[in-house]
């Protein structure tokens, strides 16, 4: 997909369609009990306003949220056709509403044949001073808006029906976005880039996550972790069984052992010269390529969704990705922990007791709870690296499904502030994630009589005992878990996403390390 920007004035493009949001200006709207809208289309263009005098009139446009009005030869507009798509509240219109509003313009425009089209920059962004607290979410100058639809836009543009034999694969190949015409064309210019970087990162870890178990290996998982690296200049080393064994990875090799499919180590580095030799943030991700539960098998219902298990993996091949293009000036090392977890008869069983390579020693309950084995392996082995900052992400635990829906991710952190760095990342990100607590008194139920600890905790607070299990591995050093179960894959189609691998974390990731390199 081709993005470009244009300061013209939004009626002189010539395009299929001209893309114009509209707010709700009313100060408080109450839909259900016939409340009073103030739609207000996000531009200063007389004829895009005058354009649209019918369809508000007749309430057809109100600014409510991706409501959209659809409008073929409007007068006083090159266009063919004008769609204007409702963004909500005003005072709540942030790059949170701008990424769905982009997204939902693809996917409908794309779904009726069009190739390309013209979106135009909110107007309010301009303005950015008058951006209210009540917002959750982050909205910045023009140069945010242009990042956040680029962002959106990429992001409606994946399909995941890849192996339909009559995919028709429609796709948007080019947007025009439109900025006002004072705003610094260099500048955007740059904004664009960014956002192109990070929605191609987005949708290249969904690409990973949607391949079913046969087709994304470990094997095949590192050698797409390897040739990216090679085209976007990081350094790559992958290990299998026998470093694995010499580095005494006793808990991540007690997952693979019940495999036919090797296991892969992957080690992804990016150091650019001038970066100062710390902070070195380290991301770990589950690469878990198939879930069957292992000897503790999971039940056949739902089991063929357990090939996104390597979700969190892919996560941070993705991010590595998106950091390697953008160059921030810090060092980050990127670790996935690659195997599939089977029964078989070389399979670990429960009551098997491993040794992690930290020394500590487990105690298996469940071959099922084996996304943390991998994980404490993978962190320890970050640390040795040199890391004096950790991020994991990983579809850990259905607990946190049942504690957060689908809605929000869960993260844990053993630092204050380092969580509240990174949630600043999560509103530039728009990613909804939620902290989950990890307090001393829960490590109570992770003790083992024969060993150091126990792989499970008992039937409460799932997510909590699956984070405190990774704890153990981490010490002292600011680290933060993101439990991703809920929310890497979409169990339907949303207006402005397919459903399918979401690319959760990708984005609040690459959003934090770029802040980090600006702190250097
Ligand atoms: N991969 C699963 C967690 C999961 C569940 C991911 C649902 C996505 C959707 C993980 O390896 C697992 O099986 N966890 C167990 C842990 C239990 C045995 C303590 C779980 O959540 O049931
Ligand atoms: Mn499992
Ligand atoms: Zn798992």
């Amino acid at each position: 997909m081709k993005l470009t920007l244009s300061n013209d004035s939004p009626s002189q493009i010539a395009t299929e369609c001209l893309v114009v949001p509209v707010v709700d200006a009313a100060e408080s709207t109450n839909g259900d009990n016939g409340g009073k809208h103030l739609p207000e289309i996000q531009t200063e263009d007389k004829a895009v306003h005058d354009a649209a005098g019918d369809l508000i009139a007749s309430e057809e446009v109100t600014g409510k949220m991706l409501e959209t009005a659809l409008l073929h030869k409007p007068q006083g507009l090159k266009a063919k056709r004008v769609l204007y798509i409702g963004a909500g509240k005003a005072k709540s219109f942030s790059s949170y509403e701008l990424r769905k509003l982009a997204g939902t313009a693809v996917r409908m425009l794309k779904e009726k044949g069009l190739k390309s089209f013209a979106f135009v920059a909110p107007h309010s962004w301009k303005d950015v001073a008058a951006m209210p607290e009540v917002s959750a979410f982050h909205r910045g100058g023009v140069g945010d808006a242009v990042k956040s639809i680029a962002e959106g836009a990429y992001v409606g543009n994946f399909d995941p029906d890849y192996y339909k034999s009559d995919r028709e694969d429609r796709k948007i190949e080019e947007i025009v976005i439109v900025t006002p015409a004072a705003a610094s064309q260099q500048s955007l210019g740059g904004a664009l880039e960014q956002g192109r970087i990070i929605g191609e990162a987005q949708n290249f870890a969904r690409d990973l996550v949607n391949e079913p178990g046969n087709r994304m290996t470990p094997t095949i998982l590192a050698d797409r972790a390897r040739k990216m690296s090679e085209e976007t200049g990081l350094t790559c080393e992958i290990y299998g069984p026998d470093k694995l064994k010499e580095l005494k990875m006793g808990a991540f090799w007690s997952v693979a052992q019940g495999s036919d499919e090797e296991p892969r180590l992957i080690v992804m580095r990016y150091e650019p010269s001038g970066a100062p030799t710390k902070p070195v943030l380290g991301l770990v991700g589950k690469g878990i390529t198939f879930d069957s539960g292992g000897i503790s098998i999971k039940p056949s219902d739902g089991m063929e969704k357990m090939k996104y298990d390597m979700a969190g993996g892919a996560a941070m091949v993705g991010a590595m990705r998106a950091i390697a293009q953008l160059k921030p000036n810090v060092r980050v090392i990127g670790i996935v922990c690659a195997s599939e977890n089977m029964p078989s008869g070389k399979a670990q069983k429960p009551g098997d007791v491993q040794i992690a390579m930290s020394g500590k020693s487990i105690e298996i309950i469940n071959t099922d709870a084996e996304g943390r084995l991998v994980l404490a392996d993978g962190l320890h082995y970050a640390k040795q690296l040199g890391c004096t900052h950790l991020i994991d992400a990983a579809t850990l635990t259905g607990a946190c499904v049942v504690a957060l829906g689908m809605v929000n991710a869960g993260v844990f952190a053993n630092d204050d502030e380092f969580y509240d760095r990174f949630n600043r990342s999560l509103r530039k990100s728009g990613e909804k994630m939620w902290r989950l607590p990890v307090d001393e008194e829960y490590r109570e139920m992770i003790k083992s009589t024969i060993a150091d600890i126990m792989n499970t905790g008992g039937r409460w607070g799932g997510a909590v005992t699956a984070a405190m299990f990774l704890k153990e591995f981490v010490g002292d050093t600011p680290w933060l878990h993101l439990d991703i179960a809920g929310v890497a894959w979409m169990e339907d189609n949303k207006p402005w996403i397919a459903k399918g691998p979401s690319g959760v974390a990708v984005r609040s990731i690459v959003e934090f390390v770029r802040e980090l390199g600006k702190s250097n």
